[in-house]
């Protein structure tokens, strides 16, 4: 468990298949994202499963009211986690819309950095945005990933082919950045 101020990281539960399907077949959640057929239970269960069995660095994020209430509001994780060079893939969905724009995000991937650079001993985090989505190139630059390169008409979505910008962070980048 990954404590912040707001939010709380914690591992996938069998429960939170619902809230996994409703955030993963909101098409205005998974505009800039690599999933984008309906999900269904079946296919749903089974990603939980074998990230489960894979023991990827995946974790639900919530976050408390003042009750003492937990939300699931996302997810985020690292994948590909790669001991021998010391990298890994980050990802994360804020599924609960009405959370968007308040600073989660940015909470959230501290944690989640923290983590690989503190406890998996990773060297390097590696992360991509589509063009359009503002929020999340907004939120690698704030959190001082370094643009690596631009895979050009690299996906499309809605109509139109996207520009994928390739994000990269060091570990030195970092701790420099704290
Ligand atoms: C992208 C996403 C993770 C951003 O999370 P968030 O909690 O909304 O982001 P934050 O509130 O922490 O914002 C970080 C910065 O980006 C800015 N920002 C957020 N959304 C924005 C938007 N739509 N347009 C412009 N800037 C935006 C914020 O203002 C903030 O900058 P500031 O501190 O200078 O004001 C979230 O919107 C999401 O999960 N979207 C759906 C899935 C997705 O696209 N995931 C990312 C895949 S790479």
């Amino acid at each position: 468990m990954l404590k912040g101020e707001r939010v709380e990281l914690r591992p996938i539960k069998e429960n939170d298949l619902k809230n996994f399907l409703k955030w993963f077949n909101d098409m205005e959640v998974t505009r800039y994202l690599i999933s984008y057929l309906p999900m269904t239970e079946a296919s749903e269960k089974k990603w939980i499963e074998e990230t489960t069995a894979k023991r990827e660095p995946v974790f639900v994020i919530e976050t408390r009211n003042k009750k003492g209430h937990a939300t699931a509001i996302g997810a985020c994780g690292l994948h590909r986690v790669n001991h021998k060079d010391g990298n890994a893939e980050m990802g994360i969905t804020i599924g609960e819309k009405i959370f968007w724009g308040q600073g989660f995000g940015f909470e959230t991937l501290t944690l989640l950095i923290d983590y690989g650079f503190n406890f998996l001993n990773l060297h390097k985090i590696s992360s991509g945005s589509y063009e359009p989505n503002k929020g999340s190139i907004k939120l690698h630059q704030k959190l001082g990933f370094v643009q690596e390169g631009k895979r050009k008409e690299h996906a499309f979505s809605n109509g139109q082919y996207l520009d994928l910008i390739e994000f990269g962070l060091l570990r030195e980048e970092w701790k420099e950045s704290k």
